[in-house]
C-alpha cells in the first residue's frame, strides 16, 4: 500500500529527528491504537523505546500472555509487563457502582503508571496512539456525559514528559491500514474495541475472582464460536457479561441456583449507536451450550435484543 508506506516512511524520519539519541516510554494496552504507535515508534528509533504494559486483572483469556509474545517474541521490543491485579482487585473490593468502579480502575492506572515510570531513569518522551478523530471528538463526546469512559492510556497531561502522537492526522482504519503494513497480527490490527475498565464493567455490580472467571471464560468461548462462524469481522464488537443474580435450573436429576450469562453482540459504525446482531440461531445454540457445560456455577445464558439507544452496548 503506497500511502501508508510513504506514511510510515515520513513518521520515521519524523520521529528518528526528534527524538535523537534520547528516550521514548509508550503505555502499551494491546488496542489497535497504542499497537501500531509501538511498532511505528519502534521501527524509528528501536531500543531507545520502552513499552509498558499494565495487566489489571480485567483482561480478557490470553491476552496478557499474546501481547507479550507479540511484541517482545515476534517485534522483539522492550516490553515491561506490570502484575497489578492484586492492587486493582484490592482497590475495588467492595464496589458496585459503575461510575466509581470506572473511577477507581482510571485512577489506578495513572497512579501505576507514574510510579513505574518513575523508576525508569532518563525517559523523555511518551508516545501516545491519539487518532485524529480523538482531537476532534474531545469535549464534544456525548457518550462521555452518559458513561465517563476511562480509557486505558488517557494518562494525565502534567507529566515530565514531551508528547509524541504520530497517528494524530489519521482516522481508525488508516491506522488499521499502518498496523497491517507494519506486520502487526490481524488478531491485533482488526481487534474489536475493549473498554479501559476491561472485564471490570461487565462483571457488574462487585467485582470478585469468581465472578470475573465466569466473564472470562465465556467470553472466550463466545469468541471463539463467533470466530468459527467467520462472523468477527461482520459483528463490531461481542463479549459476554454478568449480571448480578441467580436463577434456578436442573442439572442431571439436581436443582441448579446458579449465575445467568449475557450474551452482547452488535453492529455499529462508531460505537454511538448500535444494533443487534442477527447471530444465526444454530451459532447462538452452540454458544449457549458451550458456555453452560464449560463453565462452572452458570445455568442460563441470554441474548441481548437491544439497540443503543436506548441500551448502551456494554451493560454499565
Ligand atoms: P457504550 O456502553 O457507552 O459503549 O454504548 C460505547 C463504546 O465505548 C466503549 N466503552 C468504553 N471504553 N472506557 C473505554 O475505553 C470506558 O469506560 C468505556 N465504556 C464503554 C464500549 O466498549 C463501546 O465500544
Amino acid at each position: 500500500n503506497w500511502t501508508m508506506e510513504s506514511f510510515i516512511d515520513m513518521e520515521v524520519e519524523k520521529l528518528r529527528e526528534a527524538v535523537g539519541e534520547r528516550q521514548v516510554l509508550c503505555a502499551l494496552s494491546g488496542g489497535v491504537d497504542s499497537s501500531v504507535v509501538a511498532a511505528l515508534v519502534h521501527k524509528a528509533i528501536g531500543d531507545q523505546l520502552t513499552c509498558m504494559f499494565i495487566d489489571h486483572g480485567l483482561l480478557r483469556k490470553g491476552e496478557a500472555e499474546s501481547v507479550m509474545k507479540t511484541f517482545t517474541e515476534d517485534f522483539d521490543m522492550k516490553v515491561m509487563k506490570i502484575d497489578a491485579q492484586d492492587r486493582f482487585l484490592g482497590k475495588l473490593a467492595g464496589v458496585s457502582d459503575p461510575e466509581q468502579k470506572r473511577k477507581i480502575i482510571g485512577n489506578e492506572f495513572i497512579y501505576v503508571f507514574e510510579e513505574e515510570a518513575a523508576k525508569l531513569k532518563d525517559m523523555d518522551f511518551l508516545a501516545q496512539g491519539t487518532l485524529y478523530t480523538d482531537i476532534i471528538e474531545s469535549g464534544t463526546d456525548t457518550a462521555q456525559t452518559i458513561k465517563s469512559h476511562h480509557n486505558v492510556g488517557g494518562l494525565p497531561e502534567d507529566m515530565k514528559f514531551d508528547l509524541i502522537e504520530p497517528l494524530n492526522t489519521l482516522f481508525k482504519d488508516e491506522v488499521r491500514e499502518v498496523g497491517a503494513e507494519l506486520g502487526l497480527p490481524e488478531e491485533v490490527v482488526w481487534r474489536q474495541p475493549f473498554p479501559g475498565p476491561g472485564l471490570g464493567i461487565r462483571v457488574l455490580g462487585e467485582i470478585t475472582d469468581e465472578k470475573l472467571e465466569i466473564v472470562r471464560e465465556s467470553d472466550a468461548i463466545l469468541r471463539e464460536e463467533i470466530k468459527n462462524a467467520g462472523l468477527d469481522r461482520e459483528i463490531w464488537q461481542y463479549f459476554t457479561a454478568l449480571p448480578d443474580m441467580r436463577s434456578v435450573g436442573v442439572m442431571g436429576d439436581e436443582r441448579t441456583y446458579d449465575y445467568t450469562v449475557g450474551v452482547r453482540a452488535v453492529t455499529s459504525i462508531d460505537g454511538m449507536t448500535s444494533d443487534w446482531a442477527r447471530i444465526p440461531y444454530d451459532v447462538l445454540e452452540k454458544i449457549s451450550v458451550r458456555i453452560v457445560n464449560e463453565v462452572a456455577n452458570v445455568n442460563r445464558v441470554v441474548y441481548d435484543i437491544t439497540s443503543k439507544p436506548p441500551s448502551t452496548i456494554e451493560w454499565e
